[in-house]
């Protein structure tokens, strides 16, 4: 076995055992030869927020939470916002190669045949309640879809596979402009096919009436730089749900409904709607320190802070934090990024945030840049949504061909009564 490998003693036994390391990991089924009596079930590895657990091998996206680097298939995630669109990236994402000229005008060509949803749809979405959150529409919504198209179960044809991922990266904007044209009372704008990805999402988000909405050029790409940070993150909390429930064959618009769930949630893409409540809260810049001594005490988080694998600066914070002054140029200051840049200032120089190395993630200063473009806080977590649907669909296409893949199904510890009887 050479020095690829890790000896074990159990010293319960006094055994040692060999377990070969492969990419200098353990395979944890490897622990379950370790008994103490032929009858054991085996050691197992406890890990119940996968701190130290990798659930599969990808070879999409690549951090460095120490250095703060980030990759989308070894491509640096800043040539990516500098030098390629969206669509470019979300082809990278799904294919593994930027595309060539004419693999992208037939990836956008295919992407905006099927911009549209069934009319249906439309009615469905008629249906929520006038204050709906526009997650909760974009999540059943996209449950939705999968009433429409039944082929997409047929999870093992890599055709239909491409197909789904097609509609899916081509409707979400569609359902997510609807979802905000409904919580803001205005009629449903169909897509418009000449437009570019991000122009056409604000033609349905915004377009009055105007024969032809024409988004500033310079919103459009600063919007566009926002979906490629956001678009892949290796095995996040919904990336993680979208293969654990596509992994029992679900169908892809029902694991990516899942998905987006796990998105919603206030500790991951719902921070930063919750980064713009905390600002409104603060106020203003002297209300700064009162704020960061009560987190420190531990009666509140900073929200937009920290991260499971960043140990160092979001390399996405850094860039969005430079997308920031484009976007102002056009709309005006927003104000509130005076306060979120002080508040950073303060963290970055206090022992408590130094100590366990907590810097301004992706959501911190997102939200302040969705705001100037018009953006109520409740659309930030769909603004995340629409571009991870790319690295959702990435991660399920590579899942669907790993020969590794079975349906995922964690063990537990069980603590609970031993057997007793009904009397
Ligand atoms: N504010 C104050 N203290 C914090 C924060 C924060 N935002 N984040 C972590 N800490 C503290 C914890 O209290 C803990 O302190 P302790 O050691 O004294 O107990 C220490 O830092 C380590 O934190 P953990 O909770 O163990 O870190 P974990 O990796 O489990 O959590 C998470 C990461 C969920 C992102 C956390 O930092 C957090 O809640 N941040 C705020 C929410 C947020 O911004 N989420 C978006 C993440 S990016 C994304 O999902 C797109």
């Amino acid at each position: 076995m050479g020095n690829e490998s890790l000896t074990i003693t159990d010293n319960r036994t006094g055994k040692s055992y060999e377990l070969p390391l492969k990419h200098g990991n353990i395979r944890a089924m490897d622990l379950r030869q370790i008994k103490t009596t032929e009858k054991d079930f085996g050691v197992m590895s406890y890990d119940p927020a996968f701190l130290n657990t990798a659930a599969c091998e990808s070879r999409i996206t690549f951090i460095d939470g120490d250095l703060g680097i980030l990759r989308y298939r070894g491509y640096p995630i800043e040539q990516l916002a500098a030098k390629c669109s969206y669509l470019e990236t979300a082809y990278l994402l799904l294919y593994g190669e930027l595309p060539d000229e004419k693999k992208l005008s037939d990836f956008t060509a295919r992407v905006a045949r099927h911009t549209f949803i069934h009319e249906n749809m439309k009615k469905f979405m008629e249906g929520f309640r006038y204050d709906a959150h526009p997650m909760s529409m974009l999540v059943s919504s996209i449950a939705a879809l999968s009433s429409f198209y039944p082929d997409a179960r047929e999870v093992h044809n890599p055709e239909v596979r491409e197909l789904m991922a097609i509609r899916l990266i081509a409707k979400i904007p569609t359902i997510a402009a609807y979802a905000f044209r409904h919580t803001n009372g205005l009629p449903f704008v169909y897509p418009d096919n000449e437009l570019s990805y991000t122009a056409n999402f604000m033609n349905m988000l915004w377009k009055m009436a105007e024969p032809k909405f024409l988004a500033n050029p310079v919103l459009a790409h600063a919007l566009d730089i926002l979906f490629i940070l956001h678009a892949d993150h290796e095995q996040n909390c919904s990336t993680s749900t979208m293969r654990v429930v596509g992994s029992s064959q679900a169908d892809p618009f029902l694991s990516m409904a899942a998905a987006a769930s796990a998105l919603s949630g206030p500790l991951h893409g719902g921070a930063n709607e919750e980064v713009l409540r905390m600002i409104d809260e603060i106020g203003s810049i002297e209300h700064i320190p009162a704020f960061i001594e009560s987190v420190k005490k531990g009666e509140r988080k900073l929200m937009g802070f920290g991260h499971r694998v960043y140990k160092n600066y979001d390399p996405r914070a850094q860039v969005i934090k430079e997308t920031a002054d484009s976007v102002f140029a056009v709309t005006g200051r927003n104000p509130k990024v005076d306060i979120a840049r002080e508040i950073e200032k303060i963290a970055l120089s206090d022992e408590y945030f130094v100590k366990r190395r907590l810097y301004p993630n992706v959501d911190f200063y997102s939200g302040i840049i969705y705001e100037a473009m018009g953006f109520r806080p409740e659309m930030f977590t769909v603004l995340f949504a629409i571009p991870r649907t790319s690295g959702w669909l990435a991660h399920w296409e590579e899942q669907s061909k790993d020969a590794d893949t079975k349906i995922s199904r964690p063990r537990q510890v069980y603590l609970g009564s031993g057997e007793r009887n009904v009397k």
